[in-house]
């Protein structure tokens, strides 16, 4: 279609939500979206949208008969181009929830750029859309200013990300995207090979060997805001391609990168009027576990498990009795103001404790002077007092008690400590806190595949004082590995490597990776790292839950342009889709029963 109108004579375009007071009186070009369209009484009133906001503009019939001709044809959504006079709006006719609402546009010419179908859903951020026609037609979703505003602080954090990277002396540097399955324990996406029929690439679940080979090869810094593949189960937090904020450092130890992610958040968060401290606490995995009931705490607030094993492991209830004879604990946390809780409320409670394999969860309780819990026969007076007293129970006050092995109790308590928190509205808004996870355990055993696997990735440094227990006790050995959580959330993950060829040789052995098998997977890294590998470690910051955390998304989807459903789907495209079978015959595949499961 062609332009209609009124117009000629360009003047420069001004975005319609920059306009303020000041300008009053100034003549002004906008080409934008018909976001609002009244009628009142003649007279029309346009909210015109564009990336920078919304502003009004109106058009007088008598005034501007031709205009108001033209535009009062526009629907919704409609792109048009107007031409007129800001003015101050009459007093009371105002509206302060606009950045704009101060003044409004008055129509002396204009045109129409565009014409629009009725749209599948408004661009209101109130009107309630099952997201799946949102993600069906996302271009439209992504002109609903809710939706902009986190694609316009994500670009600004990513801007500022880079000047501080930059200013830091890191080399912004490039990594494969068809490469060979990098560790990070998800499973890879394949891409097969046409000229080697067979064979296949595997999409990055992260740059970690690169970024390593770059410091064998002496850039000292490198960071790349880079792609990953992860084929896992989604969440909504986890999108099967996302983006790091990667980065690497030669000649450094654990406080290093930490100190710089630190800077780098004091730097990029007040983008979003977070303020990060300078500094953020730092608890071994040990600790986070045993006192928070997760590796990844959210610590704005309180109910902090308290270790009870000394003082109820020996008493008369077997439960207890039980799990601390088998090694296991007995462990809890107090909710103030909780001891009204109902028994409807008890019992979602210890459902959820099952839910974590826990047995259940006691309620110990101080209600008009007297304790009361559900073994209190078993125990002695001073158990029970002691008990109270570990766990710092007032008057009106709950506290939830779980026994079993140390990691079931700590998940099922920490689950509980969350849900609680909730419940109890205890996180107070506005309030954000940071910390550091570190001195994870280097390996985990895998019952279902009776072998260590590496909690991290496979070219984390085991802690020097423990390598010696490499061999003989690998699930004591801790590493140099690192998370940075935010409000419960982790951010970022890294750690220092093995730079030595025979501990990373070891470190494959202790996975029961044998020599060959790590020669034909890792062979260029083992091979690379002879040739004067500096010591070096580095992080990865999932950039897509940095901007959801900042933007206060409650979704990963919201932060990512198009991004894919739990089923790992583009709504918009229909990928994955099913290829011509040319396309397979030139790959050498052949699907087993036509395709499908
Ligand atoms: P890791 O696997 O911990 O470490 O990943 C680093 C960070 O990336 C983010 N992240 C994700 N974000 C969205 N969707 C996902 N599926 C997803 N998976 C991970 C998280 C996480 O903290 N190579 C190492 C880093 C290193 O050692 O330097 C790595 O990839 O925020």
């Amino acid at each position: 279609m062609g332009e209609r109108g009124t117009m000629s004579g360009k003047k420069q375009r001004r975005g319609a939500g920059t306009l303020r007071a000041a300008d009053a009186g100034q003549r002004v070009r906008l080409q934008a979206w018909v976001h609002r369209r009244r009628d009142l009484g003649g007279v029309l009133f346009l909210d015109l949208r564009d990336v920078s906001g919304i502003a009004q503009v109106v058009v007088h019939p008598e005034e501007q008969p031709e205009v108001h001709r033209l535009l009062e044809e526009v629907r919704q959504e409609w792109v048009v181009e107007v031409e007129g006079t800001v003015r101050r709006r009459a007093p009371g006719a105002e509206n302060a929830e606009m950045a704009t609402g101060e003044i409004e546009v008055e129509a002396e010419r204009a045109a129409i750029l565009a014409e629009a179908e009725p749209l599948p859903f408004g661009m209101d951020e109130r009107v309630g859309v099952s997201e799946e026609t949102r993600l069906r037609h996302r271009y439209l979703d992504l002109r609903r200013p809710v939706l902009q505003k986190n694609f316009l602080l994500r670009s600004r954090l990513a801007h500022g990300i880079r000047n501080y990277l930059h200013e830091h002396g890191f080399v912004e540097l490039e990594t494969p995207i068809l490469t060979r399955s990098t560790p990070e324990g998800a499973r890879d996406y394949l891409v097969p090979s046409r000229e080697h029929r067979g064979s296949f690439y595997a999409l990055p679940q992260s740059p970690q060997i690169f970024k390593q080979l770059f410091m064998v090869s002496g850039f000292e810094r490198y960071y790349q805001i880079a792609r990953c593949f992860r084929d896992e189960d989604l969440r909504a937090d986890r999108q099967p391609e996302f983006t790091q904020v990667d980065l690497e450092m030669s000649f450094v130890e654990e406080d290093d990168v930490m100190a710089l992610v630190e800077g780098l958040f004091a730097r990029v968060f007040p983008l979003a009027g977070i303020e990060p401290p300078a500094r953020f606490p730092r608890l071994t995995y040990d600790e986070a576990m045993a006192r928070y009931g997760s590796d990844r705490p959210d610590l704005r607030f309180g109910l902090e498990i308290v270790e009870l094993s000394a003082r109820l492991g020996a008493s008369g209830f077997r439960g207890f009795r039980a799990a601390v004879d088998g090694g296991g604990v007995v462990r809890g946390f107090t909710v103030p103001g909780a001891a009204a809780a109902s028994r409807r409320q008890v019992e979602g409670w210890a459902e959820l404790a099952r839910r974590y394999g826990a047995a259940g969860v006691l309620t110990l309780r101080r209600r008009d002077g007297e304790l009361q819990f559900q073994v209190k026969q078993a125990l002695s007076p001073a158990e029970l007092e002691g008990a109270a007293a570990d766990l710092a129970l007032g008057e009106g006050d709950l506290a939830l008690v779980a026994a079993g092995d140390a990691k079931t109790t700590a998940h099922a308590l920490g689950a509980l400590r969350l849900e609680l928190a909730r419940t109890y509205d205890l996180i107070p808004a506005g309030r954000h806190a940071f910390l550091w996870v570190h001195r994870f355990p280097l390996l985990e055993w895998h019952a279902e595949e009776q072998r260590y696997e590496a909690l991290h990735h496979p070219f984390t440094s085991p802690d020097p004082a423990d390598l010696e227990l490499l061999e003989s006790d690998p699930g004591r050995v801790r590493s140099r590995a690192y998370d940075v959580v935010m409000d419960g959330m982790e951010l970022g993950g890294g750690s220092i490597r093995i730079h030595r060829r025979d501990v990373q040789q070891r470190m494959f052995a202790a996975l029961g990776i044998g020599t060959e098998e790590a020669q034909a997977r890792f062979g260029f890294l083992l091979e690379a790292l002879r040739y004067g590998a500096p010591p070096h470690g580095g992080i990865a910051l999932g950039l897509d839950r940095i901007v959801m955390m900042l933007a206060g998304a409650g979704s990963i989807r919201d932060v990512i342009a198009f991004p894919k459903t739990t089923s790992a789907s583009c709504l918009m495209t229909e990928a994955p889709a099913p290829v011509d079978p040319r396309q397979l015959d030139e790959l050498g595949l052949k699907l087993r029963d036509g395709g499908g499961r």
